[in-house]
């Protein structure tokens, strides 16, 4: 029986699939640590890890046994795909079922940021009777008639563009490869550069992975060339933004806002930002529903039954 240790703690149902036919090993009420994981890896064929768990060099040296790490996320910049590859290691995700949840956390924010429904809501709580209310108080920004710039037109990227679309909005994008004519006919958008992108965007979401390359894709300079009206959305990875730069930026009035479900560091927003009432954050919860939850941890299973049995199709990461 092929050995599968699991990294975190999850609702079992999602891997029913798996039971009597792999052995697999849990963490109880908690995820495993590192070290944990260290230890035991040496035994086992399949290591199902989360987002956030590194799969490192070290790791895959010691993972003697290691045919397949089925990563629970659609990201898996927490691996290094390169080297698992190089070592005959198949990577897999888990790209549908965190589609269209992420995409609709991607509009809440964008609706959020520029309507200031969070603010108003705080100021309402902590101001009580001191808060103005008048109907030229707390003016927003209408999406309708707006312009969106996606930067990153994979899956989720499409599934903001119709969001976005049944918003009345117009929809641009910036992409490492443009699509097909089909493709860009099919959804209704324009293919731009990064730089008109930014020059046109009334609101900027990020929707690219996480590389080497994408590294501070947003910093000083984009944000200098985006409109003082705009809204930067980011529910990818934090640190395709320089947070640092960020603050300052909504501090200036550089930008209009942003809203952040991911953060530069520790998946924890810097104190800067939680001074800041033209911020929306949220807590990495893209795809924090009880069913995607479940959805995702199937298509962990399902990932590796494809892998052993051929059965399912196996959502490979082809590069790093
Ligand atoms: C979540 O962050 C994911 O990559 O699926």
């Amino acid at each position: 029986m092929k050995k599968v240790l699991v990294t975190y703690d999850m609702f079992r149902e999602g891997f029913k699939e798996l039971e009597g036919k792999y052995d697999v090993v849990f963490p109880e009420g908690r995820d495993f640590t590192y070290e944990e994981v260290w230890k035991m890896i040496p035994e086992f064929d399949v290591l199902c890890s989360m987002f956030d768990f590194p799969v490192n060099k070290e790791l895959l040296d010691r993972a003697e046994k290691l045919e397949l790490v089925s990563n629970y996320a659609v990201g898996y910049n927490n691996i290094d795909v390169a080297y698992a590859l190089q070592k005959g290691v198949t990577v897999t995700n888990t790209p549908n079922p965190v589609t269209d949840p992420t995409a609709d956390i991607a509009l809440a924010l964008m609706l959020d940021t520029a309507r200031r429904v969070t603010e108003c809501d705080r100021k309402l709580r902590t101001l009580g009777n001191r808060m103005k209310i008048g109907v030229l108080e707390n003016l927003g920004l209408p999406l309708t008639g707006k312009t969106l710039g996606i930067i990153g037109m994979g899956r989720i990227g499409k599934a903001l563009c119709k969001r976005a679309r049944a918003c009345g909005m117009e929809v641009i994008y910036h992409n490492r490869r443009q699509l097909c004519i089909e493709e860009e006919t099919k959804w209704n958008v324009t293919y731009v550069s990064m730089d008109e992108l930014l020059v046109q965007s009334d609101f900027v979401s990020l929707n690219a992975p996480y590389t080497p390359e994408t590294h501070h894709l947003i910093g000083e300079n984009e944000l200098k060339r985006m409109k003082k009206t705009a809204i930067l959305i980011n529910t990818a990875r934090g640190p395709l933004i320089d947070e640092h730069a960020l603050i300052q930026a909504l501090k200036e009035g550089v930008i209009y806002g942003a809203g952040l479900d991911m953060f530069e560091f520790d998946n924890r927003p810097l104190p800067g930002l939680l001074e800041l009432d033209n911020v929306v954050l949220t807590p990495h919860i893209g795809t924090q529903t009880l069913e995607t939850r479940i959805e995702m941890a199937e298509t962990v299973c399902r990932n590796v039954i494809g892998f052993y049995e051929n059965t399912y199709p196996v959502y490979k990461v082809l590069h790093p």
